[in-house]
């Protein structure tokens, strides 16, 4: 070790114990994220780090809808082509065909062998089950077993399920 790197680490070590670091570096930028402990229906405590985070904050659907784009919907659907069909064969793939998903009940195609966990589900594939479902399918259904990491981006989600209002 040398004087130099001694003398940046005692620098670092003061920055850290008066907190300065975080206000040079992070700045004006930090100081919007709020740490927001929520609870939800399973008396689950979630911190969520934005409040764009919080579900009940409700995202504004309409404005997010309005913008959707087909073809980037069209786009990311190729991510689900492996496993399910968009057309109206309404062929079973890996996975339940999706033409006319879209307020359609869950697990309501006869000919495909669903999980326990979506049968038990009990509810139709609304804009907003499917936004919340896609986002991250094994957390807002738990024993699902569609095997997708799911998409961040709100928007990405908005023009997918846009894409699959169209399959009708
Ligand atoms: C690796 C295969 C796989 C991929 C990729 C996949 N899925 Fe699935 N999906 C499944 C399976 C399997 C099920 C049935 C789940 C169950 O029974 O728990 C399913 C179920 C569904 C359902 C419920 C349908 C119903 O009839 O209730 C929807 C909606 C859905 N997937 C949409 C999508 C979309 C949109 C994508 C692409 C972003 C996608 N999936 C990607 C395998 C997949």
């Amino acid at each position: 070790m040398n004087k130099y790197f001694l003398s940046l680490m005692s620098i670092l070590i003061l920055f850290q114990s008066f907190k300065v670091s975080d206000e040079i570096f992070n700045g004006q930028k930090d100081q919007k994220k709020g740490y927001i402990v929520l609870e939800n229906d399973d008396d689950e405590v979630t911190v969520a780090e934005n409040k764009s985070d919080i579900k009940e904050e409700k995202i504004d659907y309409q404005s997010l809808f309005s913008q959707a784009s087909l073809e980037g919907g069209e786009k990311i659907a190729k991510q689900c082509v492996a496993c399910h069909s968009f057309d109206n064969s309404l062929k079973v793939k890996v996975g339940p065909p999706l033409w006319g998903v879209v307020n359609r009940s869950a697990a309501s195609i006869s000919d495909f062998k669903y999980s326990e966990a979506l049968v038990n589900f009990k509810k139709a594939w609304s804009r907003e089950e499917l936004f919340y479902f896609l986002e991250k399918p094994k957390d807002y259904i738990k024993g699902t077993k569609m095997i997708y990491k799911g998409l961040k981006k709100p928007s990405d989600r908005a023009d997918l399920i846009s894409y699959l209002e169209s399959l009708k």
